[in-house]
Formats: structure tokens, C-alpha cells, sequence
């Protein structure tokens, strides 16, 4: 069982699908590793280091050569993979809905594409869940970021020339981004409010020692679909969001904003006119920036200032933090394969649960009922 793992290609992606902690894991179930020079540079993980826990170092051509595996965090181009075994396995992050042009190569190369954001939401597949784990840095990032760009402080000082008031900070979108973006605010101690569509976050937004700002008293107020995830809302729902995000907002000196809907753009939260209310100086983190934007006016990676107020976000918020969200990736993607370990043959085998759910492709075709309903 060959596993090769290349250096990432994508503009601005600094991380890699693999750590050394899980070569040494990969080499005890019996796989070898390559991995082409300098993958981890980006991530701060040097050639020794994979070399030391045992993994070959080579060319991109060469570490394709006769893998059953390769793992990336991005999909590499089919190109890149010429010299892999037919039906090659590649465990990676696809953007099905986006990339569908790669989807289609993958299948008539007749590679196997292992999509890890279609990881289905129960509670075993929780260690192999890269959205989750990615969404955890990316929470934290979002309020770094926005506090750095913030021309005042977050935590209320009281010094001899007089008192700061803290910040107040709102988190709209309380997924697992959102949640850790909450506590991290918090931690810098800003006085933090947060809202979702869907009603079981209210609890945790208190939990966290947040307020919930919610729309009540509206039908169709359960924004929570399949899997955990939310769904679209309806007119009057989106209405009383907005009314509601629009006297909130004003009083707030950071908005972070969280919110995706599997397969869609993501939904509009903020307009440029309630942006006009807001107070100079004010900023917005928006996460979703890559996904279409929670925010009017967003552009990725760049800070743009409207009404006296900075938007920004980054089009990869994970790679910011790329030796972190690498182990963390990694550590998915070991947990993913080695659950389905077979002893005997040493290789995956993957059960029908998870296998249906993540495979895109097999056998020249694409199979996956997401992508062909
Ligand atoms: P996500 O990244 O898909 O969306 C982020 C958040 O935005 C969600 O909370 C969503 O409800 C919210 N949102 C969507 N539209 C909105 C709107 N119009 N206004 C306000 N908020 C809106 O979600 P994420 O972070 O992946 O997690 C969603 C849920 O799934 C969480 O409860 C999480 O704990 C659960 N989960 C379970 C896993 C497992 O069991 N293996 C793995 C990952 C998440």
C-alpha cells in the first residue's frame, strides 16, 4: 500500500494532508509514505522531519508513481496524477458542487475520488471530519484577524487615564466556526451576542457566556435540515432576520459571520444599508467570503472600507493557521482510513455508510447520489 501525499498547488494554500506523527501511524498499519519535496514547508514541517518518521522524499512524479492512495487537502489536477495505480483512492477536499469539471476528470480517469466534505454527520465519523476541524481554526482566526484590523481594544481597561469600554462583538452563524469564534471573543474579552436559524444553538450560545439573539414568533423558525445542517428560511423568516440583525447590528463594533448551506451560495446576512448604520471603525469578518459572502460588499482577501467600516475575509481562513489545521487535517484523514483498516490484505476497505457518502467516483463513473440527484 503506497500513500503519497504532494505539495499543494492552489494560490494561497499553505497546508499539507500530511504530519509526521501520522506517517509513523500509517507506517505501523503497513503502508509506505511518499511525499514530494517540500509539501510541508508552507506548514513549517521540513523533508527531515517526514524523513525522519519514515516517509520517502521525491518528486511529485515519483511519489505518484504506483500509489493506491494520495492525499491532499485540495484535489490535486488529474494530470498530476499520471503513474498512480488505476483506481487509485484520492482522499481530499473536492468542492463537488463547485468543481464539477474535476469531478467528471477524476471519473474518466477512473480514479476514486474520496470527497471529505461529504463526511456524513454521525457521531463515529467525528475524528474524520475535516469541515469540523478546519471550522474550529478558522472560528478563532476570523476574531484574531478582526480584532487586529479593530482601532480599539476588546477587553474593558481601566487605566489612570480613564476607562475602555469592551467591545461588543456579534457571531451570526453558530456552527462549530461560529461556536469557537464566540469563545474566542469572549477570551479577549468582548461582550458577545450571537444568532442562528437553527433553535438547539441557543443553549450553547449561553453556555459560552453569550447572548442569543433570535427571531421568534415567525413560522418555519426550525432552520435545521439533514445532518445537522441548516436549511433555506422562508421570506417572513428572512424578513424578521433582517429587522432584527438591523437594530442589533448598529450597536456592535466586530460582526463575525459564519453561515453556509450545503450545495448553495451562502445566504445574505448583511446588507450595505445596515452596514451604513453601523459605527465608523467598526469591522466584519465574513467567513463565508469564498462561498459568495455573508456580507454585501465582501471581497476575498482584502479590507474594504464602506461607510466607515472595514468588510473582510479571507478566500482561505484554515491556511492562515497551516501547521494547526495541517495536523488537524491529517489526523482526519488517518482517522478516516485506518478505522476501515483491513488486517489481512492492509489496505482500506470502506463500509457502506461513509464509503456512499464520500466517494464522488468509481469504475469511470460518477456515483455519488448528491452529485447525481
Ligand atoms: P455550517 O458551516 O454548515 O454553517 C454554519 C452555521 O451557519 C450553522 O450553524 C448554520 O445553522 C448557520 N446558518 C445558516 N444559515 C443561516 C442564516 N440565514 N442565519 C443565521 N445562521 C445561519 O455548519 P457547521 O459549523 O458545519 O455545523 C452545523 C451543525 O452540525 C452543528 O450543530 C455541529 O455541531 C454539527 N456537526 C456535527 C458533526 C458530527 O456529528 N460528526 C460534525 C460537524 C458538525
Amino acid at each position: 500500500m503506497r500513500i503519497a501525499v504532494l505539495k499543494e498547488r492552489a494560490a494561497g494554500e499553505a497546508r499539507v494532508a500530511i504530519i509526521p506523527e501520522t506517517v509513523k501511524k500509517f507506517a505501523a498499519l503497513g503502508a509506505t509514505l511518499a511525499i514530494e519535496e517540500g509539501a510541508g514547508g508552507d506548514a513549517s514541517i521540513s523533508d527531515q522531519s517526514y524523513a525522519d518518521a519514515g516517509a520517502e522524499i521525491t518528486s511529485a512524479a515519483k511519489a505518484v508513481e504506483g500509489a493506491d492512495i494520495v492525499l491532499a487537502v485540495q484535489a490535486p489536477d488529474v494530470a498530476q496524477l499520471n503513474g498512480a495505480k488505476p483506481g487509485a483512492w484520492v482522499a481530499a477536499t473536492f468542492d463537488p458542487f463547485g468543481q464539477k469539471d474535476r469531478v467528471e476528470a477524476y471519473a474518466k480517469a477512473g480514479f476514486e475520488a474520496l470527497s471529505m466534505e461529504f463526511m456524513p454527520r454521525i457521531t463515529r465519523a467525528q475524528s474524520m471530519d475535516v469541515l469540523s476541524s478546519q471550522s474550529n481554526l478558522a472560528g478563532y482566526k476570523a476574531v484574531l484577524a478582526a480584532a487586529d484590523e479593530f482601532g480599539r481594544a476588546f477587553p474593558m481597561m481601566m487605566t489612570a487615564a480613564g476607562t475602555i469600554t469592551a467591545a461588543r462583538a456579534f457571531i451570526m452563524g453558530v456552527g462549530v466556526a461560529g461556536l469557537q469564534a464566540i469563545a474566542t471573543a469572549r477570551r479577549l474579552g468582548a461582550q458577545v451576542s450571537a444568532t442562528d436559524v437553527r433553535s438547539a444553538t441557543k443553549e450553547q450560545i449561553q453556555s459560552l457566556g453569550a447572548k442569543p439573539i433570535f427571531v421568534e414568533n415567525v413560522a418555519g423558525i426550525e432552520g435545521e435540515g439533514s445532518g445537522g445542517y441548516a436549511t433555506e428560511m422562508s421570506e417572513e423568516y428572512q424578513k424578521a432576520q433582517a429587522e432584527l440583525v438591523s437594530s442589533h447590528i448598529a450597536k456592535q463594533d466586530i460582526v463575525i459571520t459564519t453561515a453556509l448551506i450545503p450545495g448553495r451560495a451562502a445566504p445574505r446576512l448583511i446588507s450595505d444599508a445596515q452596514i451604513a448604520t453601523m459605527k465608523p471603525g467598526s469591522v466584519i469578518f465574513d467567513l463565508a467570503v469564498a462561498q459568495g459572502g455573508n456580507v454585501e460588499g465582501s471581497v476575498p482577501d482584502q479590507v474594504v472600507v464602506k461607510h466607515g467600516v472595514k468588510i473582510m475575509g479571507y478566500s482561505n481562513t484554515p491556511a492562515h493557521l497551516a501547521a494547526d489545521a495541517s495536523a488537524l487535517f491529517s489526523r482526519n484523514l488517518f482517522n478516516f482510513l485506518s478505522a476501515f483498516w483491513d488486517e489481512d490484505t492492509r489496505r482500506p476497505v470502506l463500509d457502506e455508510e461513509i464509503g456512499d457518502a464520500v466517494r464522488l467516483t468509481r469504475d469511470g463513473k460518477i456515483v455519488n447520489e448528491r452529485l447525481l440527484g
